[in-house]
């Protein structure tokens, strides 16, 4: 069978004609880690961190793209600095996305990457597909934060104590900094004062 096999591969000759519509087995099964570079860093501990960091990367790369859909579905007298901070948030979760998925590998692990992967594992709630106001968009996007923020500090946490700074240094320099300062220029924006006229009005005599 061997020799069969060797025999034809000899036969095959060189051609300039493209290989289409191949498909073969992985070569690596999702929630596993492989290829132990040398981080100092268990295998089991390796296992346990890239579970985790592919349940952050869902819910960012979720982040993400509730932000496209507010930069691009957004209304009122507030789109232009809507429609643009949106899309610097968006860019700023895009990084973190990359980020996560790339210390995924580096772990040995592999990354969530397809959008159906993603819709099955996230924990933020799915937005319906039309348009909505504006403080419906603001409070979607600052409650995907929420989740974010709160599952970041315990994998921070976790991760210095089995040893990994490099995700700890990851999740609170990156992502958590990042998302605490989304969360502040969101929030802002629901905070309801008047635009013209000033509703606590003192007069002149009262203020001296
Ligand atoms: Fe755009």
């Amino acid at each position: 069978m061997a020799k069969k096999q060797n025999e034809a591969r000899a036969n095959r000759s060189v051609s300039a004609q493209p290989r289409f519509h191949q498909r073969a087995r992985e070569i690596q099964g999702y929630g596993t880690v492989n290829h132990a570079l040398p981080l100092d860093l268990e295998e089991p501990v390796r296992v346990q961190i890239t579970n985790e960091l592919n349940q952050l990367l869902a819910d960012t790369m979720t982040l993400r793209d509730l932000y496209k859909k507010c930069h691009w579905q957004v209304a009122g007298p507030t789109f232009y600095q809507l429609h643009l901070l949106y899309d610097k948030h968006y860019n700023e979760q895009n990084e973190l996305v990359d980020a996560i998925a790339e210390r995924i590998q580096l772990l040995g692990g592999v990354s969530l990457a397809m959008a159906a992967d993603v819709a099955e594992t996230t924990q933020i709630e799915r937005p319906p597909r039309g348009r909505e106001e504006v403080p419906v968009q603001l409070s979607r996007l600052i409650d995907a934060h929420q989740i974010i923020i709160q599952q970041s500090r315990p994998l921070a946490r976790r991760a210095a104590d089995l040893g990994d700074d490099g995700t700890n240094d990851l999740v609170v320099s990156d992502v958590i900094r990042t998302n605490e300062f989304q969360i502040w220029f969101l929030s802002e924006h629901l905070v309801d004062v008047p635009l013209v006229e000033a509703k606590e009005r003192v007069t002149a005599a009262t203020a001296s």
